[in-house]
């Protein structure tokens, strides 16, 4: 089995990378993030690319379809929700345009035109599983408190570009299953400044990739343009 990551250096990403490295179902991983973070070899090939720049993503895709390697897990990993442009907004008197295209690019435009960009390669593998790290925050329907603006508005659209997705591939001759999973609250450089008052312990990034590799290896196409829970239970969109 050969597996794709992007966002590979993140918190979740790379405690993904670290198992997949160990279990010995998987031949070969392609691990994509802005700047590779580790040395490549015989079965860790890592890419750069930057999902602010449709460039950069056209250039991966092609660099991955040159390698040749079918691919039967593909995980988006990656994701923004605070930088230069500032954090989450409180109320809508923090709503910044420029905030909110750059959580746009990054978590909703870049993950499905890298996806859309790998579409003739990940048609050839059968049993593609694509699970995307959306948000709980994203679902509209959950939404009871508001605020949060540019992560909220950018999850939502990323899982309604996730279901567009698994509309369309679930046409191809090969069907594959492509997903939207809210990771739940993890220890990670995205989470950190706002998990200071959780009474409650907070997940390590080791024991959410355990169950998202189980939650992965589990789904079936029929479960495909769906948003899960890491227990396999389903959130409302
Ligand atoms: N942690 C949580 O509690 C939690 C809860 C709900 C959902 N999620 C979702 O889970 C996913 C993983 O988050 P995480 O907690 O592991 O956060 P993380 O450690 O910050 O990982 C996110 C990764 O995305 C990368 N990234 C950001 N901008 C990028 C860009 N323009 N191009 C390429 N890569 C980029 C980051 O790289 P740099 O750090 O180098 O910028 C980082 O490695 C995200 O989609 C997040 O929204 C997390």
């Amino acid at each position: 089995m050969n597996v794709l990551i992007v966002g590979a250096a993140g918190a979740i990403g790379a405690a993904l990378l670290k198992r997949y490295l160990e279990s010995p179902a998987v031949e070969q991983i392609i691990a994509i993030h802005h700047q590779p973070k580790g040395s490549s070899d015989s079965n860790l090939r890592w890419l750069d690319c930057d999902l602010r720049d449709e460039r950069s993503i056209i250039r991966c895709a092609e660099t991955v379809a040159a390698m040749g390697v079918p691919i039967h897990r593909w995980v988006c990993a990656s994701g923004y929700l605070q930088g230069p442009l500032g954090g989450p907004e409180k109320s809508m008197r923090n709503i910044r345009g420029a905030k909110l295209h750059d959580d746009f690019a990054v978590n909703t435009i870049g993950p499905v035109l890298l996806f859309s960009a790998m579409a003739s390669q990940l048609k050839v593998a059968p049993g593609l599983k694509a699970a995307f790290l959306s948000a709980q925050v994203g679902s509209i329907e959950d939404n009871q408190l508001g605020g949060w603006f540019g992560y909220r508005m950018s999850k939502a659209a990323l899982n309604m570009g996730i279901r567009c997705l698994a509309i369309e591939a679930g046409r191809w001759r090969n069907e594959p299953t492509i997903v939207a999973i809210h990771p739940g609250t993890t220890v990670s450089n995205l989470s950190k400044d706002f998990v200071k008052q959780r009474k409650l312990p907070l997940q390590s990034a080791e024991h959410c990739a355990e169950k998202l590799d189980y939650l992965i290896e589990g789904l079936a196409v029929k479960g495909t343009g769906k948003f899960y829970r890491l227990d396999g239970s389903l959130l409302p969109w």
